[in-house]
Protein backbone atom coordinates (compact mmCIF):
# COMPACT_ATOMS: atom_id res chain seq x y z
CA UNK A 1 0.00 0.00 0.00
CA UNK A 2 1.55 3.16 -0.86
CA UNK A 3 0.78 6.01 0.99
CA UNK A 4 0.51 10.07 0.39
CA UNK A 5 0.72 12.66 2.31
CA UNK A 6 0.11 15.64 -0.23
CA UNK A 7 -2.50 16.38 -3.40
CA UNK A 8 0.72 16.20 -5.32
CA UNK A 9 1.82 13.37 -5.03
CA UNK A 10 -1.26 11.86 -4.79
CA UNK A 11 -1.96 12.85 -8.66
CA UNK A 12 0.89 11.85 -9.80
CA UNK A 13 0.60 8.41 -8.57
CA UNK A 14 -2.88 8.36 -9.73
CA UNK A 15 -2.59 9.52 -12.90
CA UNK A 16 -1.50 6.07 -14.54
CA UNK A 17 -5.13 5.10 -13.59
CA UNK A 18 -8.45 5.35 -15.30
CA UNK A 19 -11.06 4.29 -12.66
CA UNK A 20 -10.04 5.03 -8.73
CA UNK A 21 -12.54 3.47 -6.36
CA UNK A 22 -12.50 5.46 -3.49
CA UNK A 23 -13.64 5.16 0.37
CA UNK A 24 -13.39 8.73 2.44
CA UNK A 25 -12.98 7.97 6.03
CA UNK A 26 -11.89 9.54 9.49
CA UNK A 27 -9.61 6.99 10.14
CA UNK A 28 -9.93 5.04 13.42
CA UNK A 29 -11.19 2.48 11.27
CA UNK A 30 -13.27 -0.60 12.07
CA UNK A 31 -14.84 -3.95 10.42
CA UNK A 32 -17.56 -1.42 9.24
CA UNK A 33 -14.95 0.33 7.32
CA UNK A 34 -13.00 -2.52 6.01
CA UNK A 35 -16.20 -3.80 4.84
CA UNK A 36 -16.57 -0.48 2.40
CA UNK A 37 -12.89 -1.14 1.33
CA UNK A 38 -13.62 -4.68 0.29
CA UNK A 39 -16.91 -4.16 -1.58
CA UNK A 40 -15.09 -0.90 -3.31
CA UNK A 41 -11.66 -2.85 -4.26
CA UNK A 42 -13.06 -4.58 -7.48
CA UNK A 43 -15.17 -1.75 -9.06
CA UNK A 44 -11.80 0.21 -9.60
CA UNK A 45 -8.70 -0.30 -11.32
CA UNK A 46 -7.03 1.24 -8.20
CA UNK A 47 -8.80 1.40 -4.28
CA UNK A 48 -7.92 4.92 -3.09
CA UNK A 49 -8.65 5.63 1.02
CA UNK A 50 -8.31 8.45 2.38
CA UNK A 51 -8.26 9.46 6.29
CA UNK A 52 -8.75 12.88 7.27
CA UNK A 53 -10.43 14.37 10.69
CA UNK A 54 -12.58 17.09 9.06
CA UNK A 55 -12.55 19.61 11.33
CA UNK A 56 -15.09 21.96 9.78
CA UNK A 57 -17.83 19.11 10.29
CA UNK A 58 -17.37 19.20 14.34
CA UNK A 59 -19.04 22.18 16.31
CA UNK A 60 -17.15 23.66 18.71
CA UNK A 61 -18.20 21.74 21.62
CA UNK A 62 -17.84 18.58 19.36
CA UNK A 63 -15.18 15.61 19.64
CA UNK A 64 -12.65 16.91 17.40
CA UNK A 65 -9.82 17.36 19.67
CA UNK A 66 -10.71 13.84 21.05
CA UNK A 67 -11.28 12.18 17.88
CA UNK A 68 -9.75 8.61 17.88
CA UNK A 69 -6.56 8.94 15.84
CA UNK A 70 -4.92 5.42 15.39
CA UNK A 71 -2.68 5.82 12.14
CA UNK A 72 -0.38 2.83 13.28
CA UNK A 73 -3.57 -0.08 13.64
CA UNK A 74 -5.29 2.00 10.62
CA UNK A 75 -2.58 1.48 8.31
CA UNK A 76 -2.59 -2.52 9.44
CA UNK A 77 -5.93 -2.84 8.90
CA UNK A 78 -6.32 -1.29 5.30
CA UNK A 79 -3.02 -3.19 4.00
CA UNK A 80 -4.71 -6.16 4.82
CA UNK A 81 -8.22 -5.05 3.61
CA UNK A 82 -6.48 -4.62 0.03
CA UNK A 83 -5.94 -1.01 0.07
CA UNK A 84 -3.50 0.17 -2.76
CA UNK A 85 -3.50 3.89 -1.69
CA UNK A 86 -4.23 5.58 1.20
CA UNK A 87 -4.31 9.39 1.35
CA UNK A 88 -3.93 11.10 4.59
CA UNK A 89 -3.29 14.63 4.16
CA UNK A 90 -2.65 17.53 6.90
CA UNK A 91 -4.83 19.75 7.84
CA UNK A 92 -2.11 22.19 6.43
CA UNK A 93 -2.30 20.18 3.19
CA UNK A 94 -6.14 19.97 2.66
CA UNK A 95 -7.03 23.71 3.99
CA UNK A 96 -3.86 25.58 3.38
CA UNK A 97 -6.07 28.60 4.29
CA UNK A 98 -9.15 29.16 5.12
CA UNK A 99 -11.81 26.97 3.15
CA UNK A 100 -14.30 30.07 2.31
CA UNK A 101 -15.60 28.80 -0.45
CA UNK A 102 -18.40 26.06 0.78
CA UNK A 103 -20.55 23.11 -0.36
CA UNK A 104 -23.77 24.24 0.84
CA UNK A 105 -26.72 21.56 0.40
CA UNK A 106 -30.34 22.41 0.44
CA UNK A 107 -32.27 23.52 3.74
CA UNK A 108 -34.71 20.58 2.99
CA UNK A 109 -31.86 17.95 3.15
CA UNK A 110 -29.51 18.90 5.44
CA UNK A 111 -31.21 21.44 8.23
CA UNK A 112 -33.40 18.48 9.46
CA UNK A 113 -32.46 15.36 11.33
CA UNK A 114 -28.56 15.45 12.15
CA UNK A 115 -28.69 19.14 10.27
CA UNK A 116 -30.87 20.13 13.36
CA UNK A 117 -28.64 18.89 16.52
CA UNK A 118 -25.42 19.26 14.36
CA UNK A 119 -25.53 22.85 12.92
CA UNK A 120 -23.31 23.26 9.88
CA UNK A 121 -22.40 19.54 9.79
CA UNK A 122 -23.40 18.84 6.40
CA UNK A 123 -21.93 21.74 4.47
CA UNK A 124 -18.59 20.58 6.70
CA UNK A 125 -19.09 17.10 4.83
CA UNK A 126 -20.06 18.04 1.54
CA UNK A 127 -16.85 20.57 1.15
CA UNK A 128 -14.53 18.05 2.26
CA UNK A 129 -15.87 15.51 0.25
CA UNK A 130 -16.17 17.60 -2.48
CA UNK A 131 -12.23 18.43 -1.76
CA UNK A 132 -11.57 14.66 -1.84
CA UNK A 133 -13.42 14.07 -4.92
CA UNK A 134 -11.05 16.57 -6.70
CA UNK A 135 -7.83 15.12 -5.31
CA UNK A 136 -8.95 11.57 -5.65
CA UNK A 137 -10.96 11.70 -8.83
CA UNK A 138 -12.37 8.52 -8.40
CA UNK A 139 -15.14 7.13 -10.87
CA UNK A 140 -16.95 4.99 -7.84
CA UNK A 141 -17.10 6.09 -4.04
CA UNK A 142 -18.65 3.60 -1.15
CA UNK A 143 -20.18 5.68 1.79
CA UNK A 144 -21.18 3.86 4.68
CA UNK A 145 -25.19 3.48 5.25
CA UNK A 146 -24.97 4.16 8.58
CA UNK A 147 -24.89 7.83 8.10
CA UNK A 148 -27.82 7.39 6.12
CA UNK A 149 -27.94 11.22 6.09
CA UNK A 150 -24.83 11.95 4.57
CA UNK A 151 -25.49 9.42 1.91
CA UNK A 152 -28.06 11.13 0.64
CA UNK A 153 -27.30 14.63 0.77
CA UNK A 154 -23.89 13.14 -1.23
CA UNK A 155 -25.93 11.82 -3.71
CA UNK A 156 -27.47 14.64 -3.97
CA UNK A 157 -24.42 16.55 -4.37
CA UNK A 158 -22.60 14.59 -7.25
CA UNK A 159 -25.99 14.49 -9.27
CA UNK A 160 -26.34 18.10 -8.89
CA UNK A 161 -22.71 18.59 -9.62
CA UNK A 162 -23.03 16.35 -12.56
CA UNK A 163 -19.42 14.82 -10.92
CA UNK A 164 -18.98 11.65 -13.26
CA UNK A 165 -18.69 9.39 -9.82
CA UNK A 166 -21.26 6.82 -9.18
CA UNK A 167 -22.12 6.79 -5.40
CA UNK A 168 -22.29 3.84 -3.49
CA UNK A 169 -23.67 2.84 0.16
CA UNK A 170 -22.30 0.04 2.02
CA UNK A 171 -24.12 -1.63 4.62
CA UNK A 172 -24.06 -0.84 7.98
CA UNK A 173 -21.88 -3.54 10.21
CA UNK A 174 -23.37 -4.63 13.51
CA UNK A 175 -21.80 -6.15 16.65
CA UNK A 176 -23.44 -9.38 17.78
CA UNK A 177 -25.49 -8.14 19.79
CA UNK A 178 -26.45 -5.83 17.14
CA UNK A 179 -25.02 -2.39 18.10
CA UNK A 180 -23.95 -0.41 14.87
CA UNK A 181 -20.29 -0.59 14.57
CA UNK A 182 -18.77 3.42 15.04
CA UNK A 183 -15.51 4.77 16.17
CA UNK A 184 -17.56 6.37 18.77
CA UNK A 185 -18.49 2.60 20.51
CA UNK A 186 -14.94 3.44 21.80
CA UNK A 187 -16.17 6.07 24.18
CA UNK A 188 -18.59 4.15 25.76
CA UNK A 189 -17.94 2.81 29.52
CA UNK A 190 -18.53 -1.04 29.62
CA UNK A 191 -22.32 -0.26 31.06
CA UNK A 192 -22.62 1.92 28.41
CA UNK A 193 -21.33 -0.63 26.19
CA UNK A 194 -24.11 -3.26 27.41
CA UNK A 195 -27.07 -0.30 26.90
CA UNK A 196 -25.95 0.85 23.64
CA UNK A 197 -28.15 -1.91 21.75
CA UNK A 198 -31.16 -0.16 22.79
CA UNK A 199 -30.88 2.42 20.49
CA UNK A 200 -31.23 -0.51 17.35
CA UNK A 201 -33.72 -2.36 18.98
CA UNK A 202 -36.33 1.08 19.53
CA UNK A 203 -35.55 1.27 15.65
CA UNK A 204 -36.24 -2.35 15.32
CA UNK A 205 -39.58 -1.69 17.37
CA UNK A 206 -40.60 0.91 15.02
CA UNK A 207 -40.06 -0.77 12.20
CA UNK A 208 -42.10 -4.03 13.61
CA UNK A 209 -44.77 -1.89 14.46
CA UNK A 210 -45.30 -0.15 10.81
CA UNK A 211 -45.01 -3.98 9.18
CA UNK A 212 -47.95 -4.42 12.21
CA UNK A 213 -50.04 -1.34 10.42
CA UNK A 214 -49.27 1.28 12.80
CA UNK A 215 -49.50 4.58 11.06
CA UNK A 216 -49.54 7.12 13.73
CA UNK A 217 -46.29 8.40 13.51
CA UNK A 218 -46.21 10.58 15.88
CA UNK A 219 -47.60 8.22 18.58
CA UNK A 220 -44.79 5.64 17.38
CA UNK A 221 -41.94 8.71 17.66
CA UNK A 222 -43.12 9.80 21.14
CA UNK A 223 -43.15 5.87 22.59
CA UNK A 224 -39.84 5.65 20.95
CA UNK A 225 -38.21 8.87 22.62
CA UNK A 226 -39.81 7.62 26.13
CA UNK A 227 -38.62 4.46 26.11
CA UNK A 228 -34.67 5.26 25.87
CA UNK A 229 -35.51 8.55 27.91
CA UNK A 230 -36.76 6.20 30.62
CA UNK A 231 -33.24 3.73 29.81
CA UNK A 232 -31.62 6.44 30.91
CA UNK A 233 -30.41 7.97 27.15
CA UNK A 234 -30.94 11.72 26.11
CA UNK A 235 -32.29 11.07 22.52
CA UNK A 236 -32.22 13.76 19.73
CA UNK A 237 -34.64 12.05 17.42
CA UNK A 238 -36.33 8.98 16.66
CA UNK A 239 -38.34 9.01 13.69
CA UNK A 240 -39.58 7.00 10.53
CA UNK A 241 -39.03 9.05 6.98
CA UNK A 242 -39.49 8.70 3.45
CA UNK A 243 -36.59 6.66 2.15
CA UNK A 244 -36.27 8.96 -1.40
CA UNK A 245 -35.94 12.61 0.77
CA UNK A 246 -35.80 12.10 4.44
CA UNK A 247 -39.26 14.19 4.78
CA UNK A 248 -42.22 13.34 6.81
CA UNK A 249 -44.37 10.93 5.02
CA UNK A 250 -48.23 11.69 4.65
CA UNK A 251 -50.73 9.81 6.59
CA UNK A 252 -52.23 8.28 3.40
CA UNK A 253 -49.09 6.75 2.67
CA UNK A 254 -47.60 5.36 5.34
CA UNK A 255 -48.95 2.10 5.10
CA UNK A 256 -48.34 1.96 1.14
CA UNK A 257 -44.33 2.80 1.98
CA UNK A 258 -44.02 0.52 4.68
CA UNK A 259 -45.49 -1.90 2.20
CA UNK A 260 -43.13 -0.70 -0.87
CA UNK A 261 -39.33 -0.49 0.90
CA UNK A 262 -40.60 3.46 1.28
CA UNK A 263 -39.64 3.90 4.59
CA UNK A 264 -36.71 4.37 7.04
CA UNK A 265 -36.48 5.09 10.80
CA UNK A 266 -33.60 6.84 12.08
CA UNK A 267 -32.19 7.84 15.96
CA UNK A 268 -29.84 9.65 17.28
CA UNK A 269 -29.36 9.33 20.68
CA UNK A 270 -27.03 10.44 23.69
CA UNK A 271 -25.66 7.85 26.16
CA UNK A 272 -23.50 9.51 28.57
CA UNK A 273 -21.37 11.92 26.89
CA UNK A 274 -21.32 10.22 23.75
CA UNK A 275 -23.82 10.56 20.53
CA UNK A 276 -24.78 7.82 18.43
CA UNK A 277 -26.49 7.40 15.55
CA UNK A 278 -28.43 4.54 13.80
CA UNK A 279 -31.16 3.43 11.01
CA UNK A 280 -32.45 0.75 9.97
CA UNK A 281 -34.36 0.34 6.38
CA UNK A 282 -38.74 -0.66 6.83
CA UNK A 283 -38.76 -4.06 4.83
O1 LIG B 1 -18.42 9.49 7.33
C1 LIG B 1 -17.30 9.98 7.54
O2 LIG B 1 -16.39 9.33 8.06
C2 LIG B 1 -17.04 11.43 7.17
O3 LIG B 1 -18.18 12.20 7.34
C3 LIG B 1 -16.47 11.60 5.76
C4 LIG B 1 -17.45 11.15 4.70
C5 LIG B 1 -15.16 10.83 5.63
C6 LIG B 1 -16.16 13.09 5.50
O4 LIG B 1 -15.25 13.60 6.43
Amino acid sequence: MKIFKTIAELRTHLSQFTSPAFVPTMGNLHAGHLALVRQAKPLGDVLVTSIFVNRLQFLPHEDFDTYPRTWDADCKALQDAGCDVLFAPSEKELYPEPQTFKVHPPAEISDILEGQFRPGFFVGVSTVVMKLFACVQPRVAVFGQKDYQQLMVLRRMVQQFALPIEVLGGITLRAADGLALSSRNNYLTPDERREAVHLSKTLQGMAQELRSGATDLAALQQHAMATLTQRGWQPDYLVVRRRTDLQVPALHEVTALAHSKGLVALGAARLGSTRLIDNLEVE
